[in-house]
């Protein structure tokens, strides 16, 4: 038990963060949220947040020490969705997920092979990843917005409020609020009118 501490410790001092197991434990839920989601924390010091009223499916892995993921009130994400956390995802209030979403605010992995090299066997033969090399930038998903079936939302995105992402967009870029924008890369369709928001 005291190896496995020291070698906990060592993982963490580096910045590298052993697998875990799956629950659906958050660090706080609001009133009448209902929550199916599966969690993941690969650091116990992550966070996960729940706002009130909304109902909650789909599946969240929060991979390093200050990795936060924070969901709003009022806010719906559907099936098999994955919010995959390095840094920070923020959902705020009133937003609609579909299924199978998914978010991510990392690479995940180096662009340099040399840097890359490694990764697989490191997972698969000591269930740990390195997560001080790949590029993370917070992802927001401003109140009110949608992200229609099969939506991909990558590392720095910030949607304003009321945006609404077309079914399978990739979304690379942030959009200013009331922007309906689809295809991948996702593009301006065109900005929602004074009556619709
Ligand atoms: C984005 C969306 C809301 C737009 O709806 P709409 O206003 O009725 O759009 P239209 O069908 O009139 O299309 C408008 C333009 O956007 C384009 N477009 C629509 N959806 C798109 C998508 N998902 N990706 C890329 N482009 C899209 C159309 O090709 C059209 O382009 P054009 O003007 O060059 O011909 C809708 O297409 C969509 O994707 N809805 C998601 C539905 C969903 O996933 N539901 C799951 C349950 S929540």
């Amino acid at each position: 038990m005291k190896i496995f501490n020291k070698i906990k410790s060592l993982y963490s001092l580096l910045g590298i963060q052993p697998k875990s197991k799956s629950n659906t434990v958050v660090d706080s839920i609001g009133s009448n949220t209902i929550n199916n989601s599966i969690i993941e924390k690969r650091n116990p010091k992550s966070k996960i947040k729940f706002g009130s009223n909304s109902t909650i499916s789909g599946r969240f892995v929060l991979n390093c020490e200050n990795s936060l993921i924070e969901i709003g009130n009022n806010v719906s994400i559907g099936n098999s969705s994955i919010f995959e956390c390095a840094l920070e995802i923020i959902v705020e209030d009133d937003v609609l997920i579909s299924y199978q979403c998914i978010i991510q605010d990392s690479n995940n992995h180096s662009l340099n092979l040399t840097e890359r090299v490694n990764d697989n066997l490191n997972w698969n033969r000591k269930g740990i990843h390195d997560w001080t090399i790949p590029i993370s930038k917070k992802v927001i998903i401003g109140r009110g917005s949608w992200l229609g079936a099969r939506a991909i939302i990558l590392k720095g995105v910030e949607l304003g409020e009321g945006c609404i992402v077309g079914a399978g967009s990739v979304v690379t870029k942030s959009f200013p609020a009331w922007s309906i924008i689809g295809g991948n890369p996702a593009k301006l369709i065109r900005t929602l009118t004074e009556e619709e928001r």
